[in-house]
């Protein structure tokens, strides 16, 4: 597994936040690469082959900065615009970071107070970062939830002490670190589970599909009570047509999951108990039986072969 930090600080001699969660962040891991994108090109003159090569090589990539005007720093912008190109990051053949992991780990000037709807920023980090959040299902990766922290300007004498910036920082890291361990350590028995936990809640809330499609390939098959689907475009066809069919915030209740390996092969049967309404308004109560045959391929992404959906 290897991860790759992009940090992107215009003035990273003077930071304290985002200079110490870097430092200390790669020191914990193996095959951990910090990319100081600001350092190489002071001059927004990004050589976009050589970024791409760095994406292509790695598993996870940390997007590391500080929180500017509610947003990414220029710097990164200017990256995110030329690195994630047609073809290369979206697009018909833009599938170059498919099932990679997007990690967003910001430090945030603001107290946490001034991020909800009374506050004098009023929206949470979340909603400010959904343009990144969407730049990740575009490209098919794997947003994972972003770890932020309040809280951390120092302007000596008038925000915050040293010490406290740093200590705040020592807690990001320490959440950071609990991420990456998450990724890389988990069994895969625990990842299929949450995976599957994942896939559903997706489904409750009748998520876009492009955070479906990362798992799926062009041969999987899938057999729903509708009817049976191959590929990405089947599935594509089959949930669209659900969701003309149901309103979203639906319950996909698990009541019983067993999951078997064999050489990274695993089968997942589940009982679930659908309760779901229909744009009609009428209920939809629904008991199926459900085998799933995943595979998790050499760079620990969890694809999914067979899908099968029979009803109760
Ligand atoms: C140009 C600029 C814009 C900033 N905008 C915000 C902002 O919108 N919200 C916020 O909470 N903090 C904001 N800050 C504070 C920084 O986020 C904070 O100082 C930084 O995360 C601390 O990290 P560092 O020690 O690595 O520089 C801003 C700081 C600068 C210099």
């Amino acid at each position: 597994m290897k991860t790759l930090m992009i940090l992107a600080h215009p003035n990273l001699k003077d930071s304290v936040a985002n200079k110490h969660i870097s430092t200390e962040i790669a020191a914990q891991f193996n095959h951990f690469e910090i990319s100081d994108i600001f350092n190489q090109y002071p001059d927004f003159k990004i050589d976009v082959e050589a970024e791409q090569a760095k994406l292509l090589a790695a598993d996870t990539i940390i997007f590391q900065f500080p929180f500017f005007w509610y947003n990414m720093p220029a710097i990164l912008k200017q990256w995110f615009d030329e690195v994630f190109s047609f073809n290369f990051a979206y697009g018909s053949k833009g599938d170059k970071l498919r099932g990679k992991n997007f990690l967003l780990s910001i430090t945030v000037g603001g107290p946490e107070e001034a991020y909800t709807p009374i506050g004098y920023n009023h929206f949470a980090i979340e909603e400010l970062i959904r343009p990144l959040q969407q730049t990740a299902y575009l490209s098919q990766m794997n947003y994972l939830k972003p770890v932020y922290t309040h809280g951390l300007t120092y302007v000596p004498g008038v925000y915050n002490t040293k010490e406290v910036v740093l200590q705040r920082a020592d807690n990001h890291i320490k959440k950071l670190a609990a991420v990456l361990e998450g990724i890389t350590n988990t069994s895969a028995e625990v990842r299929i589970e949450r995976f599957v936990k994942d896939w559903f809640a997706k489904f409750d809330v009748l998520a876009d599909a492009s955070s479906f499609t990362p798992y799926i390939n062009n041969d999987t098959k899938f057999q729903f009570v509708e009817g049976e689907f191959t590929g990405i475009k089947g599935f594509e066809t089959w949930y669209t047509n659900i969701k003309n069919i149901l309103k979203p915030n639906n319950e996909h209740r698990i009541e019983s999951i067993i999951i078997q390996e064999e050489n990274n092969a695993f089968d997942v049967y589940l009982t679930i108990k659908l309760k779901a309404e229909k744009v009609s308004s009428e209920l939809l109560q629904l008991n199926v039986k459900e085998h799933w045959k995943l595979v998790l391929t050499t760079n620990g992404q969890i694809q999914i072969k067979e899908y099968i959906v029979n009803e109760l």
